[in-house]
């Protein structure tokens, strides 16, 4: 059985890293979009490099949680039949032993140069304009995709929805595409498809949905699923 996990800010709340839309879901005083657009990275692009330099040094506060760790265990499994596709720019999955991770909206811990288009690893802050690792030209910036770009590994994810046999959406709100869209595209393409939430999304694209923390429904699911019965 093939699945395609797709998570989002939800499955890190619990580790401390706030969700976009939620209550205290605020960065620093920030809306998202006040901060994660090229244009708002064009207008005043040190408050950009600050902002994403403080999320980059709140990782290093921060652990995986039990919902990150039985993602993990799953892939231990499971292995090339489970792809986990985040939108979280966090590393807690990688953190929690899972290696099959796309990133879609890009890594905290990877730089892109606007120069060489490189994306070189990076745990240091960007405020002081450091020089590119691969060219030396001084163009680098966070390596996340901001609202009005194109998500990363699109072509990927397409064909790993259209061949998967269960889509299971965790901690996610569905209200940013084109992640939103995928449970439909599996869907319609033979997937079962669970949601895993604080509270159910009202999308009637889910078959089954499971209501909770992270933490404690995440676990309870990989249970169930690596339970005999449940194949
Ligand atoms: P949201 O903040 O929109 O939604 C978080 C979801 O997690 C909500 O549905 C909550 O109910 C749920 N949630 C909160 N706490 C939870 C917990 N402890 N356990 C389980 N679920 C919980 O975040 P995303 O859906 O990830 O994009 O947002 C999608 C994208 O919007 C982000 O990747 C980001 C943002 O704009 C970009 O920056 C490009």
């Amino acid at each position: 059985m093939r699945i395609v996990v797709l998570t989002g800010a939800g499955i890190s709340a619990e580790s401390g890293l706030a969700t976009f839309r939620g209550a205290g879901g605020l960065w620093e005083g920030h809306r998202p979009e006040d901060v994660a657009t090229p244009e708002a990275f064009a207008a005043d692009r040190g408050l950009v490099q600050r902002f994403y330099d403080a999320r980059r040094a709140q990782l290093r506060t921060v652990a995986p949680n039990p919902a990150h760790h039985a993602l993990g265990a799953l892939e231990a499994d499971l292995g090339d039949d489970l792809v986990l596709v985040t939108q979280n720019i966090d590393d807690l999955h990688e953190r929690a032993g899972s290696t099959r991770v796309v990133h879609m909206h890009g890594e905290l811990l990877r730089a892109r140069c606007e120069a060489c288009d490189g994306q070189p690893p990076w745990t240091d802050a960007l405020i002081d304009e450091p020089a590119c690792p691969i060219c030396g030209v001084t163009a680098l910036r966070p390596d996340v995709v901001w609202f009005g770009e194109a998500p990363y590994h699109m072509d990927r994810i397409q064909q790993e929805l259209e061949d998967c046999d269960l889509f299971v959406a965790i901690g996610t709100s569905g209200l940013v595409y084109p992640a939103a869209g995928f449970v439909d595209w599996a869907r319609r393409h033979g997937a079962r498809t669970v949601e895993l939430n604080l509270a159910p999304t009202d999308d009637e694209a889910f078959d089954e949905s499971w209501a909770g923390p992270a933490s404690e429904v995440v676990p309870t699911w990989v249970e169930h699923l690596r339970s005999p019965r449940a194949s």
